[in-house]
């Protein structure tokens, strides 16, 4: 086993974040009444805007080197509510130690809504010394850490009412397919952000990944170490078997919610990141909200399987020679 320094990323989602107290009525006629009307009836009694500040507290504590927000900052992805979720992004850190992808609850009405999410630009960019090809919506994105490669997607699309459904797009998914390719052959190890669960069955039909299989297909193909998704506001754990191996398929829940009815309470993960001699080492450390204690605890943590990595022999020889 290597002494490799480890790298530590935590996976917040869906924090909802946002108060609708002000709004006009003007901004509701469309979808955004029956998402108003869900908030008015219970959202707003749910995802508690404490949470989210105590867990600012939290992270201060735990200090991981990166964070990753897998959407949903909104609830009906209003201007105002973009400028606040921008002001919280600022609180949490600087954009080069916190990635983000937007969620469904963004793209909640409107054709337009993306020129919106430009006010997130820093958090959502890929590291400019990289030289991609620049995408007109930024996705899919490349921000490298170490050797760690967070490789962000985009599946929110505006979606008719009752649904919240979400799509990636043939062109995306060919953007996925070469950075794959591109960051395994460097021996990276490849965490993929997205925010619908894409493993069939996940959630409800109506929430479902409209083009899951696809994705699934490109992984199949190209691999990757880790996906982390959001959407489902329980904690979800799910795999894609490769011929490598399985790779962990992850869902943080709301990192904002205290629902005593449905026992969904707030949490968040904490992965640690090690390249070995052989392989990787990932554990997952979960961090949930103590209604009593009023703070972020740790609950839990567990050893991830590890897919083969594609470039074993190389990783090892790196490390050989450093
Ligand atoms: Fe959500
Ligand atoms: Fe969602």
């Amino acid at each position: 086993m290597s002494g490799s320094k480890s790298f530590s990323l935590a996976h917040i989602s869906d924090p909802h974040l946002t108060s609708l107290s002000n709004i006009k009525i003007s901004q509701l006629l469309n979808k955004r009444m029956q998402g108003y009307l869900s908030w008015l009836r219970k959202r707003r009694f749910i995802h508690r805007r404490e949470i989210v500040d105590s867990l600012l507290e939290d992270l201060h504590l735990t200090r991981p080197d990166h964070i990753a927000v897998t959407g949903d900052l909104t609830h009906l992805g209003l201007p105002m509510e973009y400028v606040e979720a921008r002001h919280w992004l600022d609180s949490l850190g600087p954009p080069e130690q916190v990635t983000v992808i937007p969620g469904n609850h963004e793209a909640y009405w409107g054709r337009n809504w993306f020129e919106k999410c430009s006010m997130w630009e820093p958090y959502l960019q890929s590291d400019t010394h990289l030289n991609l090809s620049r995408t007109a919506d930024f996705f899919p994105s490349l921000r490298i850490r170490g050797e760690v490669a967070l490789i962000g997607l985009c599946t929110a699309i505006p979606s008719l009412p009752c649904l919240a459904t979400g799509s990636l797009g043939q062109e995306q998914l060919a953007g996925l397919e070469t950075l794959l390719q591109q960051t395994g052959n460097q021996g990276l190890l490849r965490v993929v952000l997205i925010h619908h669960p894409p493993v069939e069955g996940t959630v409800k039909w109506r929430k479902r990944l409209t083009d899951g299989r696809l994705f699934v297909d490109v992984l199949e193909r190209c691999g990757a170490e880790l996906v982390l998704h959001g959407h489902a506001h329980i904690p979800t754990f799910s795999n894609i078997e490769t011929s490598a191996g399985s790779i962990p398929v992850i869902g943080a829940p709301s990192v904002s919610e205290l629902n005593h009815r449905s026992k969904n309470y707030a949490k968040y993960n904490i992965y640690q990141l090690r390249k070995t001699a052989a392989n990787w080492e990932m554990t997952m450390q979960i961090r949930g909200y103590s209604a009593t204690k009023q703070c972020f605890i740790p609950e839990k943590e567990v050893a991830l399987p590890v897919p083969l990595a594609p470039h074993a022999e190389l990783i090892s020889g790196l490390l050989r020679d450093a």
